[in-house]
């Protein structure tokens, strides 16, 4: 089993590195089900109905989100009809939407799960206690389990892929827009990434204009922060194999798309 994750798409500019992109990698690495961060798909701040649906239709299976979840109001519309959309688990009991999601491939299953952090992030649920629950679910369906952990501080990150090794299948990291080159495989077979990266803007910080972040840095003063759709652009993501069987990570790359890592069909 091949899974394919594409991290946080950033306004236009990441959605057209997906649309252009997405069928390309999918021929390459022959995926069996392709996941895409969709936080900052809509103008770098959530996610609209017709946005989430472009990628299903580009060929993602799910889409996960996170901080950036409720930015657009009218999530609280589709949520709850967007069965392949998952948001993450920890958000306190009562909110719209689910983190933890099913997918059928020809009988067998995979469990997607997206968690959020806690550090230099607003406090929701303990997300490790969190883990522990969704892991005992999903296990009574499949060996296979995906997690999408969120979060800004990389011991948070690395600290997840540790308490889940051996209890799931992957644990990647998203939400810091810059990927790591920490991708491995721990000792009891999960795969892990501390952030997969960004897909949209190459030439901005984090996606953003980088005037206006440097203005921000160099002022200190009020700045409005808007997607950069001036330069050019990026996809990053994170390739998966998994043993069917057992649930255990056998192989994991990077992929980085840019001018300076072109892509090789
Ligand atoms: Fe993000
Ligand atoms: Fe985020």
């Amino acid at each position: 089993m091949k899974i394919m994750f594409i991290g946080d798409v950033a306004g236009s500019p990441g959605r057209d590195m997906v649309q252009h992109y997405l069928p390309k990698l999918k021929e390459k690495h022959r995926p069996h089900i392709t996941i895409i961060n969709g936080e900052n798909a809509a103008s770098g701040k959530g996610i609209t109905e017709k946005i989430y649906k472009q990628f299903l239709e580009w060929g993602a299976q799910v889409v996960t989100m996170g901080n950036h979840t409720w930015d657009k109001r009218e999530i609280f519309e589709f949520i709850d009809d967007a069965k392949n959309m998952i948001r993450p688990a920890n958000f306190p009991e009562g909110t719209p939407g689910k983190g933890l999601k099913f997918v059928n491939l020809n009988g067998s299953e995979i469990a997607v799960i997206n968690m959020q952090g806690r550090t230099f992030l607003p406090a929701l649920d303990d997300p490790f206690r969190k883990m522990d629950e969704l892991i005992e679910e999903a296990k009574k369906r499949t060996s296979i389990i995906f997690v999408d952990f969120h979060a800004e501080a990389t011991s948070e990150k690395q600290a997840m892929g540790w308490y889940l090794d051996g209890r799931v299948s992957a644990v990647v990291g998203t939400h810091t827009h810059t990927q790591t080159a920490d991708d491995r495989i721990l000792p009891q077979g999960t795969a892990y990434i501390t952030d997969v990266g960004m897909t949209g803007p190459y030439d901005s910080i984090l996606g953003m204009e980088k005037e206006a972040v440097m203005k921000k840095f160099l002022t200190s003063l009020p700045v409005r922060f808007e997607i950069d759709t001036k330069g050019r652009t990026q996809l990053n993501g994170f390739l998966v194999t998994i043993d069917d069987k057992t649930g255990k990570a056998t192989k994991v790359e990077r992929i980085l798309i840019n001018d300076d890592h072109p892509f090789f069909g």
